[in-house]
């Protein structure tokens, strides 16, 4: 079997992380007999200092015609002021590749527990999953701009509610069985029809499943008194951009978490949640491990669930070791952490034999 994958490291720490997830990846394959053939496209700022756009045509037809497309991370100070932002692209990729639901996964390994800035006997035990609509609402709305007025418009339909909504309930069945629904509903009128329809679909299609909801304010206490209540929580685009990178700290560093983002069709676009991280780019400290858990997300989505877990196991092990980058404390560089992990890999395939 072989599978295509188009490779878009991006700007800032993104060459570095996926350098390293690259690695991880080819390894993997090797591992349990499948071959990759990457595409590799400059995307974001470093398309923008090619061809002028931070999206091409021509990657973009490279990631339709894959099966998967992983992504670094995109964006920086040097186009802040660019009429084509980096970050116009990726929400153009999303919005192209129809990957309206985006998961985000935030764990606590027990060896992480006392990293979080908050206290361990609080985040032990957390697991939570965030379902973000990645395709819809005031990241897509009109904007306007005068001088001295600007507007961003918010709209949803019930259909993009419903679809993200039937894969968070899915989730939810797969996993704990509670779903947490966060949105405005006490101000903006797209939360009340969020409210509306996510209460419908759950006494009509999954009366199994624990729903309750929340507004998004009182989530974000939430999780920091009691992360570990949580199993699902579907919620808007802005609001589940804000609430992932605040779960990050949940185990301890934003440089851990991975997402997958689907739609109806493949291929699906896999990605760790943070962005390019400008203040440490280019020096090798950045932490790899969120651009890996997408490559283990990424392999799930191909059906090569035996690599995903020997990537989680291999990653398990190394927060037991304590072998970290710097932002949680470790003495690894970006690199010797991608080395580790493949010897932990090795070292896992030969004890298995
Ligand atoms: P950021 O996530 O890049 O960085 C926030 C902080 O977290 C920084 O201190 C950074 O050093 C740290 N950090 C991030 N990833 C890390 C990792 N893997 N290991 C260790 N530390 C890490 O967010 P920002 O600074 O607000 O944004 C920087 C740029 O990235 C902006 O241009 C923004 O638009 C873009 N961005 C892109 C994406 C994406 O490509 N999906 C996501 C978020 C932000
Ligand atoms: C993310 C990022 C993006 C978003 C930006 C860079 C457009 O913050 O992937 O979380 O807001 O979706
Ligand atoms: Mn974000």
């Amino acid at each position: 079997m072989t599978y295509r994958i188009t490779l878009l490291p991006g700007d800032g720490i993104g060459p570095e992380i996926t350098a390293v997830a690259r690695a991880v990846l080819e390894h993997v394959a090797a591992l349990e007999g499948f071959r990759i053939e990457f595409a590799t496209c400059a995307f974001g700022g470093a398309s923008i200092d090619e061809f002028g756009e931070p999206l091409t045509e021509a990657t973009l037809k490279t990631c339709q015609a894959s099966d998967a497309i992983f992504l670094g991370a995109v964006g920086g100070p040097k186009w802040d002021r660019a009429d084509a932002r980096p970050e116009a692209g990726l929400l153009a990729l999303r919005k192209a590749l129809g990957v309206y639901a985006n998961l985000r996964p935030a764990a606590v390994h027990p060896a992480l527990a006392g990293k979080s800035p908050l206290r361990p006997d609080l985040v032990a035990g957390t697991d939570v999953l965030i379902v973000r609509e990645l395709t819809g609402g005031i990241y897509f709305g009109t904007r306007e701009r005068s001088a001295d007025s600007a507007s961003d418009k918010c709209t949803y339909s019930r259909g993009e509610i419903e679809r993200v909504a039937r894969i968070a309930f899915e989730q939810a069945r797969l996993r704990r069985g509670k779903l947490t629904s966060v949105d405005k509903a006490n101000v903006l009128e797209t939360s009340r029809l969020w409210r509306d329809v996510v209460t419908e679909m759950g006494a009509r299609d999954f009366p199994d499943i624990e729903l309750d909801h929340m507004y998004v304010d009182a989530a974000a206490m939430h999780m920091l008194r009691a992360p570990a209540s949580f199993d699902v929580i579907v919620t808007e685009n802005m609001f589940g951009d804000i609430l992932s990178d605040e779960a990050s700290m949940l185990p301890g560093s934003i440089g851990l978490l991975g997402s997958a983002s689907l739609g109806e069709n493949k291929p699906g676009l896999f990605e760790p949640i943070h962005g390019s991280a400008p203040d440490i780019a280019g020096q090798d400290k950045a932490n790899p491990f969120g651009a890996i858990e997408a490559v283990a997300q990424l392999l799930e989505s191909l059906g090569e669930t035996a690599a995903a877990g020997r990537i989680r196991d291999a990653i398990n092990t190394m927060h037991e070791a304590g072998e970290w980058t710097g932002d949680l404390g470790g003495s690894l560089s970006c690199s010797q952490a991608g080395v580790k992990l493949v010897e932990r890999l090795e070292a896992e395939a030969v004890a298995a034999e």
